[in-house]
């Protein structure tokens, strides 16, 4: 197995705002071994952790999160919106600290590579620079262009793909990509594509799952590993 039964999703999202330094410390309070958080650019090209298209839900301000750059993404409050107060003045992070973070935690970092705009060959070109090492590092993406453009840099970087639903044609792309494991929407997952991922040899992490029972189900089908915004309530059943 690649990654870890429960990964943390988007850091910790159930417990701390999400793509936060302080949901990936949660995380690792609350036992996870791996977290998820979206990689995303910005318009300097800087790379930071951050899900949304726009500034609007999660931060402070409103906007395109491409349309700015790392000196107004520093005036960003990201945890107020959270709501209790606990996580006032917290930034968006660099890709970089998040590294840094999860290093100094022991904490495997699935780093999904997260486009909006096409962006794809500059999203991967930019954070295949930022990998010294890829120990415990694990790249996902549903965008094929920066999957591709971080490959032709990091050669033996696990890599996994995304999709909301298994296509017909997915092995092509993962035998070109190299890819080590396929990421499924827990939505539209059936038995037929977690076999026939697994007859492959590769790994299949799902998202997002907060329900113990049904994680409990999915480890019974086959699935080596699920996210989930509250990775302890999940890890009750584990
Ligand atoms: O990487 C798995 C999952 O995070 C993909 O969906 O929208 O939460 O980034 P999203
Ligand atoms: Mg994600």
């Amino acid at each position: 197995m690649l990654m870890a039964p429960i990964i943390g999703h988007r850091g910790c999202a159930g417990h701390a705002p999400e793509n936060t330094l302080a949901g990936i410390r949660d995380a690792e309070r609350v036992g996870c071994r791996w977290v998820e958080a979206d990689a995303t650019l910005l318009a300097d090209e800087t790379v930071v952790l951050f899900h949304d298209d726009t500034l609007d839900r999660c931060t402070d301000k409103s906007g395109f999160i491409r349309e700015i750059d790392w000196i107004e993404a520093l005036k960003l409050d990201a945890g107020r919106w959270f709501g209790d107060g606990r996580f006032v003045g917290e930034r968006i992070p660099l890709l970089s600290d998040g590294i840094d973070c999860c290093r100094a935690l022991k904490l495997g970092f699935n780093i999904e590579l997260k486009t909006h705009r096409g962006e794809g060959e500059h999203l991967g070109q930019a954070v295949a620079a930022q990998l010294s090492s890829t120990e415990n590092i694990l790249v996902s993406s549903y965008d094929q262009n920066a999957l591709t453009s971080f490959r032709k840099t990091q050669n033996d970087c696990p890599l996994g793909i995304i999709y909301d639903d298994l296509p017909k044609d997915w092995i092509k792309l993962a035998d070109d990509l190299k890819a080590a494991s396929i990421h499924l929407w827990a939505k539209h997952l059936s038995k037929e594509a977690i076999d026939e991922v697994k007859a492959t040899g590769r790994d299949v992490y799902v998202f997002t799952l907060n329900d113990r029972l049904e994680a409990k189900r999915l480890w019974a089908m086959g699935v080596d590993g699920v996210f989930s915004d509250l990775p302890d309530c999940v890890m009750l059943e584990a």
